[in-house]
């Protein structure tokens, strides 16, 4: 089993406010159906298409109408930047690659893990194309996305936050082990509109009792 990857980029040390903080090399994650890898450029059309669904536009913070100027920024700053840094300061956002029917990885959605607050915890993020649904692919990249931040990131805890009503993200979070810990009123802003959140946590002691991705040795498994 490999651990992943940390180095300088080679352009050298970035400084932001008079810290030197590592860059990251892009690096992926393994699940059993997909494979978490980094966003590149040409995702941004595919991108575009599933983003016009209106259940992910309903659930996520995302532009309406999504636009493919939108989609470009995602795949070429957003994603990008999430690399220039350490985890407690940048948002890391991998793709979810399935089997295409022709061999090819085949775009499905996107996890992402990003600081809150900053500091030991992280946020989890999630979207799933709606044709690729209902098959545990969600389920599939969640896990080791969770297992990589509290065991390889050393985060203390995963935060999970849905507004409420969005049941099939709440169902995921609960079957992938977070607790449910209630509704905070006025706890998500999207669009301008502040709406009622549900929020829910897992810690790495939750993550020790599941069997599977969360080894005794740490990391998790890594797709080159
Ligand atoms: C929430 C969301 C990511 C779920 O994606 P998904 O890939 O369909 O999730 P899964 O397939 O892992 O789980 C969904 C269902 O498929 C079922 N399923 C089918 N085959 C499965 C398998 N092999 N393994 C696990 N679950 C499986 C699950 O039991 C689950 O059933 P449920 O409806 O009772 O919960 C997706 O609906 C989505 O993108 N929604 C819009 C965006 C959004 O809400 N994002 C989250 C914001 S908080």
């Amino acid at each position: 089993m490999k651990s992943f990857r940390t180095e300088a980029a080679s352009s050298g040390w970035p400084v932001r406010r008079g810290v030197r903080i590592e860059s990251v090399e892009p690096y992926s994650l393994a699940g059993e159906l997909c494979q978490l890898t980094p966003f590149e450029p040409a995702d941004t059309e595919r991108v575009f298409d599933y983003c016009q669904d209106p259940e992910i536009q309903r659930w996520t913070p995302l532009p309406v109408p999504y636009r493919i100027q939108d989609a470009a920024v995602f795949t070429t700053v957003t994603t990008q930047k999430g690399w220039g840094g350490d985890i407690t300061e940048h948002e890391r956002i991998w793709a979810i690659r399935i089997q295409g029917e022709d061999g090819k990885p085949y775009l499905a959605g996107s996890v992402g893990l990003k600081p809150n607050p900053p500091g030991k915890s992280v946020e989890l993020g999630y979207l799933v194309a709606a044709a690729c649904r209902g098959r545990g692919l969600a389920t599939d990249a969640v896990n080791p996305a969770v297992a990589h931040a509290l065991g390889d990131l050393g985060m203390r805890r995963v935060l999970w936050q849905a507004v409420v009503g969005n049941w099939p993200s709440r169902r995921l979070a609960v079957r992938c082990g977070f607790t449910v810990e209630g509704t905070v009123r006025s706890q998500l802003v999207m669009r301008g509109q502040a709406f009622d959140g549900w929020v829910a946590t897992i810690i790495a002691d939750d993550l020790s009792k599941q069997e599977g991705y969360f080894k005794a040795d740490g990391g998790v498994r890594l797709w080159d």
